[in-house]
């Protein structure tokens, strides 16, 4: 296992390309099962989510190969499995996006139960009672989700999400483009990484409307043909890059990042006093001065991401003032709280919401996170705080960004990748 050492105190600066999203790539990754040929999707980030994704596809059957260029050509039509192990989901929560390809396509499908998670409970019924408003027979067995399409394959119906999820109205989705007749979903989550799977799946011929919004209507089809897709820029990298830049004091292009996609980030970073422009092929975050609190709660998109509240979080402990950060969307997502504190941070917890309380400085500490965002957090900390930061068990940010010890070093700072000898 790997640690980030860090030397804080270089403010970041230069240019920095935001990869392709983790969070679209996969479903996209998924979608491509809907076709019986082959597909090429690019932009994919080097993550080790994306390759337990191409794991998973060659464990059904799938032919995969990817590129230098970053793009991969998945052929589906050797696909021959419809089950996916324990051993690859529990790896991955999203791995339960295999069902709705899975399902239409072949009629069955059988995907282990993801297990518990660093975040909460994290449960699927929205999965799969929107599979069983399809037609579908959903059992549970063996700590496995047992689908069947009733015979001739899903029928579109109509389904109203009782929480909005992003994985859900995804899984949903994918298997409504192959159902017969029309499915209108309703309380659909609207994230940016739905409408780029949208867009993957009209490439391959679906018939979409109202991605975006909380009403999806899908009219399915009997076959789609191969999907062609370039996946958009990680709306999250590039905010997580923007918390860095503006404690470190730095000035740094974000090039790819998309101001539509980061509206509510970018107006809470206003507030706080850290400016975001558009220029050229990206945006531009400077700062200098001091932070201004301001409070945040997270909210589906398009309000402030959960995926960007511990990041926030890090900018609030150096801010003048108090802030308060309500995480509205998933429970226990404050496991970077007792990190901060211990690199000086003035934080309180009360259910849900923390209470930070700007300190002049952070100093440096041997920290640890048990989550992917909260890890990326402990870094940008590590970055503007006095003296040495080493970041352990880093494997949770290998999961989702792209080497990110590479990216910060390119913006100057100090930060070495070594091997974790306990
Ligand atoms: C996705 C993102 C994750 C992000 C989250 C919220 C991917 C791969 N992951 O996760 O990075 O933090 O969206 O923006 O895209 N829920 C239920 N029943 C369900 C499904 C969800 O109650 O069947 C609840 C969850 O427990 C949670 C809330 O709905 O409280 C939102 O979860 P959801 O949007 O589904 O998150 P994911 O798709 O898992």
């Amino acid at each position: 296992m790997d640690k980030l050492v860090i030397e804080g105190g270089s403010p970041l600066r230069g240019a920095v390309r935001i990869s392709g999203a983790k969070n679209a790539a996969l479903p996209i990754l998924f979608a491509s099962l809907l076709h019986s040929g082959k597909s090429t999707i690019r932009n994919l980030p080097r993550l080790a989510d994306i390759r337990t994704t191409t794991m998973l596809l060659i464990e059904l059957g799938a032919g995969v190969s990817t590129a230098e260029d970053r793009s991969v050509l998945i052929d589906g039509s050797t696909v021959h499995s419809v089950e996916a192990s324990y051993d690859l989901v529990r790896r991955m929560r999203a791995s339960v996006l295999v069902l709705g390809p899975l399902l239409a396509r072949f009629g069955r499908a059988r995907v282990s139960l993801p297990g518990g998670c660093a975040i909460g409970t994290r449960p699927v019924d929205q999965h799969l009672r929107v599979m069983e408003a399809m037609g579908a027979t959903v059992e549970i067995k063996s700590g496995y989700i047992e689908a069947s399409a009733p015979k001739g394959g899903l029928v579109g119906g109509r389904f109203v999400f009782d929480v909005v999820t992003v994985g859900g109205t995804e899984n949903a989705l994918m298997a409504a483009a192959l159902a017969r007749g029309t499915t209108h979903l309703e309380n659909c989550a609207r994230e940016p990484e739905i409408c780029d799977l949208a867009t993957a799946l009209r490439s391959m011929g679906a018939q979409i409307t109202g991605d975006g919004t909380s009403v999806i209507v899908i009219e399915g089809q009997e076959a789609l043909g191969p999907m062609n897709h370039t996946v958009i820029a990680d709306r999250i990298e590039a905010g997580t890059f923007m918390a860095a830049a503006a404690l470190t004091h730095g000035d740094v292009l974000l090039t790819g990042a998309r101001m539509e996609h980061l509206d509510a980030v970018v107006s809470k970073m206003a507030r706080a006093g850290v400016e975001v422009r558009r220029e050229g092929e990206g945006l531009r975050v400077r700062h200098h001065g001091e932070l201004h609190a301001v409070d945040i709660d997270t909210q589906p998109y398009p309000g402030f991401p959960t995926d960007l509240q511990a990041q926030f979080m890090a900018l609030m402990t150096r801010a003048s003032g108090g802030s308060t950060i309500s995480e509205t969307v998933f429970e226990n997502r404050f496991m970077h709280v007792p990190e901060l504190s211990r690199m000086g941070a003035d934080i309180r917890t009360r259910g849900n919401t923390a209470f930070v309380r700007g300190v002049p400085e952070l100093h440096g500490a041997s920290v640890m996170a048990t989550d992917l965002r909260a890890s990326a957090t402990l870094v940008i900390a590590g970055l503007a705080a006095k003296g040495t930061t080493e970041v352990r068990r880093i494997y949770h940010l290998d999961r989702g960004y792209e080497a990110i010890e590479e990216k910060l070093a390119g913006l100057g700072a100090k930060v070495e990748r070594r091997a974790q000898d306990d």
